[in-house]
């Protein structure tokens, strides 16, 4: 058999696939995120390569079958996870053109639709920054990435060639002084990856302290850059946070943007989660500030409900995009017209698929309004799941939440930081044992806490509710 299918298969296959999605996304509102912990299977796989074939429909068949039952189902609405939603059906039927017709992202001459919707849905998102020149027209561009640990390395790169003339073609040794980046404590680990990667070193990344709510404090910030200059160091970029993966906290973006003008510095925000409420008209508290930036990571498979991947980086200089990631190669087909410019040379990729197209075909399916309601929605019920912890006697928050993280804490126990920690993690294995939800265990500033985060758009007051009464069932186990 050759990889061609006829006719009736293809058709036969293409109705297994639409009735196994219909029924998978109609089980999501009451769905097990995974097996029973005993139930649980941990040794790999042993098949054998297959050095024959087996008929489409029961190979298709089989492995559906297995991925639900032994899966592990981040688009449950009771997964109240690490920040994977439950995708929206038309970013998956998005994605499924994007698989079958396969454009090649890399050139616009060989993929021109596909590529003019990257363009349209990049010129949406940068619109929605507030950038604008001096006559109030919008700047700026980006490209879509694999996710936020790409889309911030891309800003870092650019903020390192923006602030070092050179850094490009000669490297690092070029720079008379070790550069330095500034971040939260609770900053995501891409930024120190990324430096590791831009060969300035992990160590050029000074993790600035934060207030009780988990929010940089750019006081202390400002105190670091003084020092470092004092010391011949080159402060060149400052990077905030809106939505940290452990609490989703906002950093103060306007405090932070007067640091960066004050010292000539790069101002990036890893709005990888909250940056999808450049979305919405309605939450400028999550926004605030953004217009002052240099560039912004957005994650649509995060927030957005996309199914991965979409990373999305922004910036106002769109120059920077080329004299950061330009380079020519003769094996380029050569166009005859003037087109935009081609893609590999503003990222750092070269064959790239259109990660963009399942964003478009929501937006233009749902409108961006759908998407300030689901903002809404979601904030709304993670402050009355906020205020059910506020009154209770047996749960604390450890923070306030700025999004749609909470961050729990055993109340009144007298116990040392390790006892507690230890006590939440049993609580967090009794709550996720039968499988039924999902929830995990980290620490802020070193101090445990249980974490719970509403991302999938199926999640209802109802499935809260649930979750509620088993962290409470879970206490006395
Ligand atoms: C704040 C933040 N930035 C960046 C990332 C990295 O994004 P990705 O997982 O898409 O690479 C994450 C991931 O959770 C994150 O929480």
């Amino acid at each position: 058999m050759g990889f061609d299918l006829d006719a009736p298969i293809r058709l036969a296959l293409g109705k297994e696939l639409a009735e196994f999605l219909n029924s998978y996304y109609e089980s999501l509102p009451t769905r097990n995120v995974q097996p029973s912990a005993i139930e649980r299977k941990y040794a790999p796989l042993s098949n054998g390569l297959p050095e024959e074939g087996m008929h489409p429909i029961t190979a298709f068949r089989e492995l559906s079958k297995a991925m639900v039952a032994d899966g592990f189902h981040v688009p449950s609405a009771n997964y109240f996870g690490l920040m994977n939603p439950t995708p929206a059906f038309m970013a998956v039927m998005g994605e499924a053109l994007v698989s079958g017709l396969n454009p090649q992202l890399a050139t616009q001459a060989r993929q021109q639709l596909a590529s003019k919707i990257e363009n349209e849905t990049i010129t949406w998102l940068t619109e929605r920054t507030g950038w604008k020149d001096e006559e109030g027209a919008p700047i700026g561009s980006g490209t879509f990435t694999s996710g936020g640990n790409e889309a911030n390395f891309s800003a870092l790169a650019m903020a390192l060639a923006y602030s070092f003339a050179g850094v490009v073609e000669d490297g690092v040794a070029s720079i008379d002084g070790q550069p330095v980046i500034y971040v939260s404590e609770e900053a995501h680990h891409s930024i120190d990856k990324s430096a590791g990667l831009l060969g300035i070193g992990r160590n050029a990344v000074t993790h600035i302290m934060v207030d009780p709510n988990m929010h940089v404090d750019p006081r202390r910030m400002e105190i670091a850059i003084r020092d470092d200059l004092r010391h011949a160091k080159k402060p060149f970029c400052i990077v905030g946070t809106i939505g940290t993966t452990n609490s989703g906290a906002v950093d103060d973006i306007t405090s932070l943007a007067v640091l960066a003008r004050k010292y000539n510095m790069w101002l990036h925000v890893d709005g990888a989660y909250g940056g999808a409420a450049i979305l919405s008209n309605r939450h400028e508290h999550i926004t605030r500030g953004l217009e002052l930036a240099d560039s912004i990571t957005v994650d649509p498979h995060k927030w957005m409900a996309m199914p991965f991947s979409a990373g999305v980086v922004l910036t106002r200089h769109a120059e920077m995009l080329e004299k950061t990631f330009g380079v020519s190669t003769p094996y380029m087909p050569k166009g005859d017209t003037p087109a935009p410019i081609d893609n590999f040379k503003v990222s750092a990729q070269w064959s790239r698929r259109c990660n963009a197209l399942k964003l478009w075909l929501t937006l233009r399916t749902h409108g961006r309004k759908a998407f300030e309601d689901h903002f809404t929605n979601q904030i709304q019920l993670a402050q009355d799941f906020a205020t059910k912890v506020r009154h209770s006697a047996t749960y604390e928050l450890a923070c306030e939440p700025d999004l749609t993280i909470l961050n729990l804490r055993v109340k009144g126990v007298d116990m040392d930081e390790m006892q507690l920690s230890a006590r939440h993690e049993a609580i967090v294995e009794e709550v996720t044992r039968s499988g039924e939800r999902w929830i995990s265990e980290t620490k802020i500033c070193g101090m445990s806490v249980i974490r719970v985060m509403v991302i999938s758009y199926l999640t209802t007051h109802k499935h809260l509710d649930e979750l509620w009464y088993a962290l409470q069932k879970a206490l006395v186990q």
